[in-house]
């Protein structure tokens, strides 16, 4: 499976627009709610844009559409922290490794941007989540309500040498 970043095809942050809408309501609370809860003129399009422009977006592409996306950020130049803000995989596309090959290739370009450390904020019960993020290293930072925050160390043997 081929996973890009959105920056080299020629989709746009409406097409991820589009992807996030379809699975909104697969985030807990609703993806829509959540964007709402951090800008009171929060919209997904507006999250969107903002992501594409401030943030990276890895895609998995099929049939000229996104069936699984990672939006995140690298630009915390100063503590070599990258957070994901955004995983996930159309509900009929599920189960066939996208989400793994969309983190492995996050992990890869952030080793290579020589970043440290890694973050992710999930919900406690969602296992397919936390099962993924424990499978490739992440452990749990902190658990606060109905929210879990996990983190993983890059391993400087993975950072191509300059
Ligand atoms: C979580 C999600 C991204 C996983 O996507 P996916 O493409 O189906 O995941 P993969 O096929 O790459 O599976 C990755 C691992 O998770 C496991 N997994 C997938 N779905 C699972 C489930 N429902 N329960 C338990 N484990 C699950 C797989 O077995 C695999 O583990 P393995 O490497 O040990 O075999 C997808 O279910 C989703 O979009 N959920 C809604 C949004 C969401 O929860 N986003 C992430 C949290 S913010």
């Amino acid at each position: 499976m081929q996973i890009h970043q959105l920056s080299d095809t020629n989709l746009s942050s409406k097409d991820l627009a589009d992807f996030l809408y379809a699975i909104d309501n697969d985030f807990s609370p609703p993806l829509s709610e959540r964007v709402k809860l951090k800008s009171s003129s929060g919209s997904i399009h507006a999250y969107s844009e903002k992501l594409t422009s401030q943030g990276e977006v890895l895609v998995c592409i099929s049939s000229d559409t996104i069936c699984g996306a990672l939006g995140f950020y690298c630009n915390d130049e100063k503590n070599t922290t990258s957070f994901i803000s955004i995983l996930g995989v159309l509900p009929n596309s599920r189960g066939q490794g996208i989400a793994k090959a969309l983190m492995e290739k996050y992990l890869a370009f952030i080793a290579s941007k020589k970043y440290l450390i890694s973050k992710v904020d999930t919900w406690k019960d969602n296992q397919a989540a936390i099962h993924l993020y424990t499978r490739l290293g992440y452990t749990v930072l902190n658990e606060e309500g109905f929210s879990i925050k996990l983190q993983k160390h890059i391993p400087t043997s993975t950072q191509p040498h300059t």
